[in-house]
């Protein structure tokens, strides 16, 4: 395939070809892909690190020094993605997923969406289809800072006013914690290993909406290309990975996965 930048039919015809073709498919995903669900991104004009510090709020520090603070932040994240849904770019990933069974969905979201749009997808009777790999977490996940033990988080609270309490492990009593990745800490090894091992073996590398420049998800794609695969890119504006794509499709995740993966 050759190297082409830029919207045309042609590059949408040229990706779709080469994702209905290709045995083995990783996807990296990133905020861009739930913004049309309205879950805000993290950078770009509304993005959330636009209005608050990261180092406020997405780091163990800051929940060592302020945890209230980091809980109400997470709690009104948590109400803002328990009244979003799949948007059309999830479902139509999730339908992919199911026919082509050698996909694999790797994602930076921790709203849990992709993972909401693969069990709607799958019918009665289908086999349990293949979850995302959540890397850098999920926000409707409880840890315990203490023990390590994880839990469904137990209530969806509402919007966040006023101090509140911490919530506590109802094993060991220690502060529990969103179970997401924060600034400065470690992805699950086991996790990360196996989205490279698919990302070496993929024929495509499919990167939607995600700015490519957090580390190390922004290597995935890069380790398709270097295995020979191609690197198809959906985003409304153009990436550090852009130029290294092999097709950059400039556009929103839900109307552009429904054209490129959708049987016909
Ligand atoms: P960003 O907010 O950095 O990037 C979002 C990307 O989505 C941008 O490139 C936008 O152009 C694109 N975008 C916006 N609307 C879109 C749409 N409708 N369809 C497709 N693309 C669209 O989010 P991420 O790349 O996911 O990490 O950020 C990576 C990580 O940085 C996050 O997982 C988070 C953050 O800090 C942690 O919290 C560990």
């Amino acid at each position: 395939v050759d190297r082409v930048q830029g919207l045309s039919a042609d590059d949408a015809d040229r990706a779709r070809a080469v994702l209905q073709g290709a045995e083995r498919v990783v996807v990296l995903t990133g905020a861009g892909t739930s913004a049309e669900s309205g879950v805000p991104t993290f950078r770009g004009e509304e993005g959330l690190w636009r209005s608050f510090r990261p180092e406020e709020l997405a780091t163990p520090e800051a929940f060592a020094r302020d945890p209230e603070l980091v809980w109400t932040w997470y709690r009104w994240r948590r109400s803002l993605v328990a009244d979003c849904s799949p948007n059309p770019g999830h479902v139509a990933l999730a339908r992919f997923a199911l026919r082509h069974g050698a996909t694999t969905i790797v994602t930076q979201n921790v709203d849990g969406l992709h993972t909401r749009a693969a069990i709607e997808a799958a019918d009665v009777g289908d086999p349990a289809p293949a979850l995302p790999l959540e890397l850098h977490g999920a926000i409707g996940r409880d840890r315990c800072s203490a023990c390590g033990a994880v839990r469904e988080a137990l209530v969806l609270e509402g919007p966040a006013e006023g101090p509140r309490t911490i919530p506590r492990c109802p094993i060991c009593d220690g502060p529990l914690r969103p179970d997401v990745v924060w600034f400065g800490e470690a992805l699950d090894a086991e996790l990360l290993e196996r989205a490279f091992e698919r990302a070496r073996g993929a024929d495509v590398c499919l990167v939607v909406g995600t700015s490519a420049v957090v580390q190390p998800a922004a290597s995935i794609p890069i380790t398709t290309l270097e295995r020979g695969g191609a690197l198809i890119e959906v985003n409304p504006e153009p990436t550090p990975l852009t130029p290294r794509a092999t097709i950059s499709l400039r556009g929103k995740s839900g109307p552009l996965l429904g054209a490129l993966l959708d049987p016909a």
